[in-house]
């Protein structure tokens, strides 16, 4: 391997949230990478900063070819100049869509479980969360259509945000489901919020469909959120794209990001944005093979030793949803304890709603040897608790 994905960096000194722990805490929650970014990426912000001046920043036509040429060559996707839309990021794009799109008390659409973000995306903007659970049989999930239909049918209801790949199962959606979906949000005049800013953090040999690539209709009725965040560990940086083929939504978001002043980049956004995008490929496809190492690692060590735990297999984003359905229906608990007892934190499944009550997410973006220690703590807390 030619970039060291082995390396441990001091991330405590840097007020790192997912770092902000107790002393032997290991923390492997929020979707955040304990790898240093890619070093083209580096080299950008230093350069950047060596030029000393960090005024305003305007975006100029190679920001937009940047995510032109990686959907294009990365996912056979052509997506055009005037569908960009520069925002801060893909949470502040989902808000201040669900302001424009949405009036308060009108309802917006989740497949749960879900990133649990976007509920206060919907709550926080005095809408109502209506949950499409997804089905979960013999360890896969699915789409339960019927429900759905049920749902997105409600006059009240005239929005839905997707995670496509999803967040906390790693479910990556095929074309046909997505053109599925987008028919029903057609016929019901609901458009969709696609979030795909795991879209890049597949496990090796795997791809994704772009929501709006899915279909005619998944095209005009979609607002996709795109970045190179989590792609390159830059989320600090916060910089992100909304991509909108429809002119009338395009140019509704557009103004509702600037009135609540998330459309302007900082002064790393662009220059960052483009190194990740045009010089990142190789080292985003090493780093996907290392991630798949230590999801191999994790399956094996609980295939073989911990039989009550059963890892679902998604093959999308840097974390695992653990089906702790044999041990617990309580995830809060479970996680709590097992923080109490062993130091290793992870997400609590509950927060995603939708069965996540009896799941645990873990965050796998890390040095090998964190992981290993990480399944010591689960074997040990296993060994040592009651259920
Ligand atoms: C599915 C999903 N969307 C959005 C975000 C956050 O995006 P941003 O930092 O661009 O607001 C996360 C972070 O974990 C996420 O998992």
């Amino acid at each position: 391997m030619k970039f060291d994905f082995d390396k441990k960096v001091d991330r405590k000194n840097i007020y790192s949230m997912k770092w902000n722990v107790g002393q032997d805490e290991l923390p492997m929650w929020v979707a955040d990478m304990d790898f240093e970014t890619a070093p083209v990426v580096k080299e950008a912000i230093l350069d950047r900063a060596m030029n000393g001046t960090f005024g305003y920043t305007d975006i100029p036509d190679s920001w937009y070819e940047a995510y032109q040429n990686w959907w294009s060559s990365r996912h056979n996707f052509e997506i055009e100049k005037d569908w960009l839309i520069y925002s801060t990021g893909a949470i502040p794009t989902i808000s201040s869509t669900v302001r424009k799109l949405t009036s308060p008390g009108e309802k917006v659409l989740v497949m749960t479980p879900i990133y649990h973000i976007f509920f206060n995306s919907i709550v926080n903007n005095g809408r109502f969360i209506v949950e499409s659970p997804l089905q979960y049989e013999n360890g896969n999930y699915s789409v339960d259509y019927e429900d759905l239909e049920e749902k997105l049918s409600d006059p009240q209801l005239s929005l839905m945000i997707m995670c496509n790949p999803h967040n906390p199962n790693g479910y990556i959606y095929s074309r046909e489901e997505l053109a599925k979906i987008g028919g029903l949000c057609k016929k019901y005049g609901v458009y969709v919020i696609s979030d795909e800013v795991h879209c890049d953090l597949l496990d090796p040999g795997y791809e994704y469909c772009p929501f709006a690539a899915a279909s005619k209709d998944c095209l005009e009725m979609s607002i996709s959120c795109l970045a190179p965040s989590k792609t390159f560990n830059i989320a600090g940086i916060t910089t992100s794209a909304v991509m909108v083929y429809d002119p009338i939504i395009r140019h509704k978001v557009w103004r509702q990001l600037n009135t609540d002043e998330c459309g302007e980049p900082n002064a790393f956004a662009v220059t960052v944005t483009e190194a990740a995008f045009n010089h990142g490929g190789e080292w985003l496809d090493e780093l996907r093979a290392y991630v798949l190492g230590n999801k191999d690692y994790v399956r094996n060590f609980i295939g073989e030793k911990l039989p009550k735990i059963k890892v679902v297999s998604g093959h999308a984003t840097y974390m695992l949803w653990l089906d702790i359905s044999a041990l617990s229906d309580d995830s809060a608990d479970f996680a709590q304890r097992l923080r109490d007892k062993t130091g290793l934190y992870v997400s609590d499944g509950a927060e995603f709603s939708g069965n996540g009550n009896r799941f645990l997410r873990i965050n796998l973006a890390c040095p090998r040897d964190y992981v290993v220690e990480a399944m010591k703590r689960l074997e040990y807390f296993l060994e040592n608790c009651e259920f």
